[in-house]
């Protein structure tokens, strides 16, 4: 949410900050801006909208200056208008900021300057760190306070950090100062990366991976200071702090689109390889029910399974989904009681301590600051606490280098590979697996499934990659004859059951997001107490019926449905004549054991929102009001 991107060192600014906005615009891309010093001036190119804007704008502009900071914004204080774009700057144009967050105490900061004569010209929240900036600067020049430890802007942008209430990365210039930037992160990611020479500050790595592959990354309440000599990092308290850099192994610079239309539909179409790629990584090639150990090879030490008694799962939005079939296969395979939470109700209305409790958090990105905060949350009121309370926390995340990581005690690499594609398709189908391969093995440490049973699961998982493969080529020509007749709807309602129903709101949440169209996901059965009152002949069904132990049930719902004029979608393996008695058009899906069946059903309904939005010639990468990384709660 927000990419901010900052480069010191001897090229030209703008064409490198230009190239890592381009790296970081899944956060946002409401509008977008550059500011460099030069000839000890802020020079300063912002553009309302997408990124190619800015481009444009850059084209008529000599922005010149080896020293420069960028952003691209998701708007939270302010429309997304070009006055509103950061970089933001003071009353007098000597220092420009741009922040990834929310300052949650500018109102009463802005009060405060507006009452010692600063002037505002933006909505925003972030217009009061610039001129609070040259506040502390004037302040410490009047008082002659020039003998410091540090730089006096790195100590002005100290001391206006402590006063900051929030979750926020900043970047400032200034240009008193125009050999030095400095940085802060508090709870929104912030990298620096070392360069010969050169350095870089970034909210993500594939900003500064064309140059380098050293980085730090900033704690929270800490700032450093990037010159063209090197970088020192300090606490908020103002102690200087040593840091060694890291080195990626990991290439995440955006990928092309490899002849499809658009970075979802590649995404979808990567899927098959997802499924291997975490087969490959859990489970173990040769393993039989002989075996003296457990089918998958996970990261976890025995601490995490011993006296188990009950997992909390934290997750938003499709990870949330993700968690909801995670719940049922723990629960159902493994026996262990499970509740998943909206990250952003748990930290607010936690639910009483239990003993001997796994918290997992699941996010694709690592970064999204609800449930980094529940997370924190649950860590914090559980230290010191009694051996049977004390934390202990498990990470599922695409992003094995960010925050989450570094909060947890362990992760579980999802090896999906970086997505482009703002919604999530092939990240959601990686935490499946995470799930898969973390109850199987919970099952098998807690011998709650027979050795024939898991041998079962097992065979079918491996066979999962190939019919996946088989079916989406028939899938999709279904789904562009769907995508054209449903265009124009305005309403859906996706129906599931069991382990499905969260693979209904998952469709329906697909289908919101990229073309706009309402969509409910509901269990199947509920639709009679109330929602089925929303449907007639203009409103589509699609129906998740997988063959299993509420097949019958999911048809006799879908019946239902059809008996108040509903059109019929049906995700079903097509052998069964009632089925394909009842459906008007049947999305076909391979026929697979139904505990592994949400890997099949999602994909159709991924494709469904796709060529929908697609068709309505909608911008199905980057939907608007929406971004990659929610880094603001
Ligand atoms: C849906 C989508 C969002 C994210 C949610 C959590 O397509 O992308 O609903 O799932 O913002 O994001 P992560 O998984 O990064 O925590």
């Amino acid at each position: 949410m927000c990419g901010i991107v900052g480069y010191i060192g001897t090229q030209s600014a703008s064409s490198i900050l230009l190239e890592g906005l381009r790296q970081l615009e899944y956060r946002g891309y409401d509008s977008a801006g550059i500011a460099t010093v030069w000839e000890d001036k802020i020079d300063l190119v912002r553009a309302k909208g997408k990124l190619y804007n800015l481009q444009t704008k850059l084209e008529g502009h000599d922005l010149q200056g080896t020293v420069g900071i960028g952003h691209t914004r998701w708007a939270t204080h302010g429309k997304p208008e070009e006055h509103n774009a950061h970089p933001h700057v003071d009353m007098s144009r000597r220092v420009a900021v741009v922040q990834n967050g929310i300052v949650e105490n500018y109102r009463e900061l802005r009060d405060g300057l507006k009452q010692r004569g600063y002037e505002f010209v933006t909505e925003t929240d972030t217009e009061v760190i610039p001129n609070l900036v040259a506040e502390r600067l004037d302040e410490m020049r009047a008082g002659g306070e020039w003998v410091t430890l540090v730089s006096p802007l790195t100590e002005a942008v100290r001391r206006v950090v402590n006063d900051l209430h929030g979750a926020f990365a900043i970047a400032v210039l200034c240009a008193d100062y125009p050999d030095e930037i400095v940085v802060a992160r508090q709870q929104a990611p912030l990298i620096i990366g070392f360069g010969q020479g050169e350095f870089f500050c970034a909210s993500d790595t594939p900003a500064v991976l064309p140059y380098t592959n050293a980085i730090v990354p900033l704690e929270n309440g800490e700032l450093a200071t990037l010159t063209p000599l090197g970088v020192e990092i300090y606490s908020f308290a103002g102690d200087r702090l040593k840091r060694h850099p890291h080195i990626l192994t990991t290439t995440t610079s955006v990928s092309e689109k490899q002849g499809f239309r658009h970075f979802m539909l590649k995404e979808i179409y990567e899927q098959p390889s997802v499924v291997r790629a975490c087969l490959d990584a859990y489970l173990h090639p040769d393993w039989t029910p002989d075996s003296p150990h457990s089918p998958i090879r996970l990261p976890l030490p025995s601490t995490f399974y011993d006296q188990l008694e009950q997992v909390q799962i934290v997750a938003c939005g499709t990870s949330w989904h993700a968690a909801l079939v995670g719940k049922y296969l723990l629960e159902q395979l493994a026996g262990i009681p499970t509740q998943v939470h909206y990250a952003s109700e748990f930290r607010y209305a936690p639910p009483p301590l239990t003993a001997h409790t796994l918290l997992i958090g699941v996010t694709q990105s690592g970064e999204t600051a609800d449930t980094l905060s529940a997370i924190s949350m649950e860590k914090e009121r559980r230290t010191g606490l009694s051996e049977a309370f004390a934390p202990r926390l498990l990470g599922i995340t695409n992003r094995m280098q960010s925050t989450l990581t570094r909060l947890v005690d362990q992760a579980i690499d999802t090896h999906a590979g970086i997505e482009i594609g703002v919604a999530a398709t092939k990240t959601f189908m990686a935490q499946l697996m995470a799930f898969y391969c973390l109850t199987l093995d919970l099952a098998y440490q807690r011998q709650t499934l027979p050795s024939d049973r898991l041998a079962e699961i097992v065979a079918t998982l491996r066979q999962l990659p190939m019919q996946l493969e088989a079916t989406m080529p028939q899938q999709e020509r279904v789904v562009e004859q769907l995508a054209h007749d449903f265009a124009e709807t305005q309403d859906f309602i996706f129906l599931g059951r069991g382990i499905n129903f969260p693979i209904a709101l998952e469709g329906a949440l697909k289908l919101k997001e990229i073309s706009y169209i309402h969509a409910e996901g509901y269990p199947a059965g509920e639709m009679k107490h109330g929602p089925i009152a929303l449907l007639d002949a203009k409103v589509p069904v699609v129906a998740i019926a997988m063959p299993g132990h509420v097949y019958e049930k999911v048809l006799s719902n879908a019946q239902e449905a059809k008996a108040r004029d509903a059109l019929l979608i049906g995700v079903t393996p097509s052998a069964d004549p009632h089925a394909t008695e009842l459906f008007d058009t049947i999305l076909p899906v391979a026929l697979v054991d139904e505990l592994l069946s949400p890997i099949l059903s999602v994909i159709p309904l991924q494709l469904l929102a796709y060529h929908i939005a697609a068709r309505r010639g909608l911008d199905v990468d980057q939907p608007r009001n929406l971004a990659k990384s929610v880094t603001v709660e």
